[in-house]
């Protein structure tokens, strides 16, 4: 089973800015040992949320450029995925020190400092905030804006400002190689 992964961005190349969506080839694996050839007529079968749970996506980040967003579809749910620039990673940091509402060092959220990797759910009442798209509000400090009630995330996805109660959750992920990463 294929899923498609949207590409946003912020600061791309202008070739790449050119491109609304890319489809990234990715690949749905069941972490209990499912044969993906399993998963067409798991999927045909709308899976069970046990099904749902078990799963897990991986993607090639290889032609995620630096400064570039993607969302990644991870059971159901948006996961914002931000290759950062080395500027972005040292402004974030300097952050670090700043008067948080949930307080939480940058270096607590990655794995990779590049790599910023998401869910992409307001934790005030779960809307999608906006500034995976270019052109899209980012908010005051550079990461995401929440229309709903105006929350706004940094470039750690710490929330900075609104009624959110905490930063933007993280998923469990891990990275198979240079730019390969599961999701789940
Ligand atoms: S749901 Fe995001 S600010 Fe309310």
């Amino acid at each position: 089973m294929k899923a498609r992964m949207d590409e946003t961005t912020s600061d791309i190349s202008e070739n790449e800015t050119r491109r609304d969506f890319l489809v990234l080839a990715t690949r749905t694996v069941g972490a209990t040992g499912l044969a993906l050839s399993a998963w067409p007529f798991i999927d045909s079968m709308n899976p069970s949320s046990d099904a749902l749970a078990i799963s897990s996506v991986d993607l090639d980040l290889d032609k995620v450029a630096a400064g570039q967003r993607i969302t990644a579809n991870w059971r159901g749910i948006p996961v914002f995925i931000y290759h950062r620039t080395p500027e972005q990673i040292a402004m974030t940091q300097a952050d670090d020190g700043s008067n948080l509402p949930d307080p939480q060092a940058d270096s607590a959220r990655v794995q990779r400092n590049e790599w910023l990797v998401v869910i992409g759910i307001c934790t005030h009442l779960g809307c999608v905030p906006i500034g995976q798209r270019r052109g899209e509000q980012k908010g005051n400090f550079g990461g995401w804006f929440c229309r709903c009630h105006g929350s706004q995330y940094d470039t750690s996805g710490r929330i900075r400002k609104g009624p959110a109660p905490r930063n933007l959750d993280l998923p469990a992920y891990s990275f198979l190689d240079g730019t390969t990463i599961r999701i789940g």
